[in-house]
């Protein structure tokens, strides 16, 4: 069993920067990945001690993504555990100034164990495991949200994370986040003309909507509202594509994903992941969270990280999963999806399959699943960790020196702040304008209105109790006045 970063990567590239070269890697799933190194990418100014790489090429809309080469080694994380406030205000305070004094320890909670890794362009990494495992916080980490109380190694073609970064890495979070009254075709337009750079034209900049619309499948509801809540739009298989495309439109050489196919059918999960594959083979970097993929979802992976508790308990190809945990003597009573069965081992959770006699706990009591989890987390220390960590130090220093250095150049997107302000009010006009006059508000405030209107029709003024009758009025207007302006604007 090889689980290891068997990136072997030849640079077959000339070795003058100035020219135009090629990379041949052989990734982990044997296959041969040859990326073309346009030479404008990874022009450097060798006089000078600052790099001076022209980056059009690496940014550029028709050219693959940069190649990222991501590696991690013994990623640990935890969190400070913020006790409850007491309710006496004086204890409070006394253990506010505790812990700023340091006269109390400090409770922590450990997230991530140790975890190793590796994945190359043109490969999915998929991070399995039940809930709480740790699969967001990892990719988060990974994608250098998470950077305060992480201990290990995370580089990028050889390089620690550095904000130069944040532009070639996309990060689709679990919850869309897209303006409900905005059409799908508008959410990408205005991505595109927020986050592409300034040089691009106009007319380039629609094309590339054109491209990821195509590219996604989106082209039948372009022109559908995205919804949301109360809205009705178009459906969570579309929502999730539009996102990835918001994300994809930048041309992200690592493409992080939370739970992508959450909440879809298998059939549109599988489509997902099959335009997740494609993106890919552009030379992509994919890490992706998934909960519970159909098999054949599976086996789209290219490898898997399986962790339970924050511990790793598998790390290496997908289709040679099972054949691991055959060797370890767990084997499924039934027919079973190879997802299912690493999801059952994380939770210990081994009624249909037979389990290694190794394990002394007797079946059925409350330690054997306990007993189980802490088996497989021994075996992954034995058998695949230090294979995984070898072959990673092999790897290390073989990044081509064109790659680790234009790893570190910002990709030039700016629009001037006036663009900026001036693309985001467009949006935000359009949003708001559709969302006051839509006509179901229209219809709700017409009707209280009336409702009002009818209370104090033909009231009249004639004695001191009619008269109150009509302050209740004035005052009652303003407040349901107030209150429709307070819903509008939430
Ligand atoms: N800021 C935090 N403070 C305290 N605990 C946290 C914090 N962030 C994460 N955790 C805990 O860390 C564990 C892992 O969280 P994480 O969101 O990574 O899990 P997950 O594997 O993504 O779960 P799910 O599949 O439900 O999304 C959980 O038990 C969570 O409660
Ligand atoms: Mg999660």
């Amino acid at each position: 069993m090889h689980s290891g970063c068997q990136h072997e990567i030849e640079d077959l590239s000339n070795s003058s920067p100035q020219s135009t070269g090629a990379m041949q890697i052989t990734g982990s799933n044997g296959i041969v990945h040859n990326f073309d190194i346009n030479a404008q990418s990874c022009n450097r100014n060798r006089s000078s001690s600052q790099i001076d790489i022209q980056d059009d090429s690496c940014c550029s809309i028709k050219d693959r993504p940069l190649p990222i080469f991501l590696k991690f080694e013994d990623i640990e994380f935890k969190v400070k555990m913020s006790k409850a406030t007491p309710g006496n205000p004086v204890k409070a305070v006394m253990s506010k100034v505790a812990s700023h004094t340091n006269t109390e320890q400090d409770n922590y909670k450990q997230i991530l164990k140790g975890i190793t890794g590796s994945i190359g362009p043109g490969e999915i990494l998929a991070l399995m495991g039940p809930s709480g495992s740790g699969k967001t916080t990892l990719l988060k980490v990974i994608g250098g949200r998470l950077r305060e109380n992480v201990k290990g190694n995370v580089t990028y073609n050889d390089v620690p994370y550095s904000p130069a970064l944040k532009r070639r890495i996309g990060f689709v979070t679990q919850d869309d986040v897209l303006y409900p009254q905005l059409t799908v075709e508008e959410t990408l337009i205005f991505a595109a003309f927020l986050r592409l750079p300034g040089s691009m034209s106009r007319k380039q900049k629609y094309e590339r909507v054109e491209v990821i619309l195509k590219e996604l499948g989106l082209e039948r509801c372009r022109k559908t509202r995205v919804g949301g809540g109360f809205i009705s739009g178009i459906s969570g298989g579309e929502r999730k594509r539009t996102s990835i495309g918001y994300e994809i439109l930048v041309d992200p050489s690592l493409l992080l994903l939370d739970e992508p196919t959450s909440g879809l059918d298998s059939t549109s999960a599988t489509k997902l992941i099959q335009i997740l594959r494609e993106n890919a083979k552009l030379g992509r970097t994919i890490v992706t969270t998934i909960h519970q993929p159909s098999s054949k979802v599976f086996h789209m992976f290219d490898k898997i990280l399986l962790l339970s508790e924050g511990h790793p308990m598998y790390y290496g190809k997908a289709r040679e999963s099972m054949s691991y945990f055959t060797s370890l003597r767990f084997i499924p009573d039934i027919a079973m999806n190879p997802a299912e069965f690493l999801l059952d081992l994380a939770t210990g959770q081994v009624n249909d399959i037979t389990a290694p006699d190794d394990i002394a706990t007797p079946k059925g009591t409350s330690e054997y699943e306990r007993a189980v989890i802490r088996y497989v987390q021994h075996r992954y220390k034995i058998e695949l960790e230090s294979k995984e960590k070898e072959a990673n130090h092999r790897s290390s220093g073989k990044v081509p020196e064109h790659l680790r250095l234009a790893i570190q150049v910002k990709k030039d997107w700016t629009i001037s702040w006036w663009d900026q302000f001036l693309i985001l009010f467009k949006r935000t006009y359009r949003e708001r304008w559709r969302d006051y006059f839509d006509m179901l508000r229209i219809i709700q405030s017409l009707g209280v209105a009336a409702l009002l209107g009818l209370l104090w029709w033909k009231s009249s003024y004639a004695t001191e109790a009619h008269l109150r009758d009509q302050v209740g009025c004035y005052l009652c207007k303003p407040n349901v006045a107030v209150h429709f302006i307070l819903c509008y604007i939430s």
